[in-house]
């Protein structure tokens, strides 16, 4: 497979297009932004830890029957991916409060969320992601109420699924963010799921894994997100 042109560059990842027909090839950079790119850096080998936990989860949630975009990876941070017809929603799944939701509204952090608390942001820099509901969701025409409640269903199978792989190694996922695209009539996972889009906590010493120590000035970012590649990448997969 041959990369073309590039389709679309965001904070971290670029996309291009392939000599094949309906096929992407998604780079991830090692590029890394925090408070909508107010902090911003170049870490080395960011892209290539994020890459891999992204290829193993999308691989995990597939054989556990949940569409996702990923089909195989050509090196260590490229990865080739199905088209999508992206739909611009951020759709976030809370099981633990901490971070924005403790920052806008009265919870205590570390409360937690049962049932998990599922959150959708409209995915749009310059409006600075605004929060959404049902009734503007479907107001905006950016997905049919039937594949709303397709998307929220999807959303909470992957929480469980996740909560449970990453509870076996120790990690508490306290909570993701995750995007949706359209293949034809189906909805498919799309994007990535790493340690820039989930918020994960080790299960013991209760350490942030993710990029709350890039946003929070906690530690060694790189050191972090190594270690815990290793840590999710050695879970035992359910099939
Ligand atoms: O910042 P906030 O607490 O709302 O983030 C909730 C979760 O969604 C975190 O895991 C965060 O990393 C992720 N997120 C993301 N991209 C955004 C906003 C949030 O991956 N634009």
């Amino acid at each position: 497979m041959k990369q073309k042109n590039l389709l679309y560059a965001g904070k971290a990842k670029s996309v291009y297009r392939t000599d094949v027909d309906g096929k992407l090839i998604v780079e991830f950079r090692d590029d890394i932004t925090a408070f909508d790119g107010g902090k911003k850096d170049v870490l080395r080998n960011k892209g290539s830890y994020n890459a891999e936990v992204s290829a193993f989860l999308f691989d995990y949630l597939g054989k556990n029957g949940v569409k996702t975009h990923f089909v195989s990876m050509i090196d260590p941070r490229h990865m080739i991916v199905r088209e999508l017809d992206m739909i611009p929603l951020e759709v976030i799944v809370r099981n633990i409060a901490a971070g924005s939701i403790v920052r806008n509204y009265p919870f205590k952090e570390r409360t937690k969320l049962d049932p998990p608390i599922i959150v959708i942001d409209y995915k749009d820099d310059a409006r600075h992601d605004p929060m959404l509901n049902d009734d503007l969701i479907i107001a905006l025409k950016l997905a049919t109420p039937a594949e709303l409640k397709k998307i929220k269903k999807i959303a909470l199978d992957v929480n469980r699924l996740l909560f449970d792989l990453l509870a076996a190694q120790g990690i508490t996922l306290v909570d993701f963010k995750i995007e949706f695209g359209r293949q034809g009539k189906t909805i498919c996972l799309g994007d990535e799921i790493s340690m820039d889009s989930m918020r994960l906590w080790d299960s013991k010493s209760g350490e942030s894994l993710d990029k709350d120590v890039y946003r929070l000035n906690k530690g060694d970012v790189m050191a972090t997100y190594n270690r815990v590649a290793q840590r999710i990448t050695k879970s035992t997969q359910k099939r």
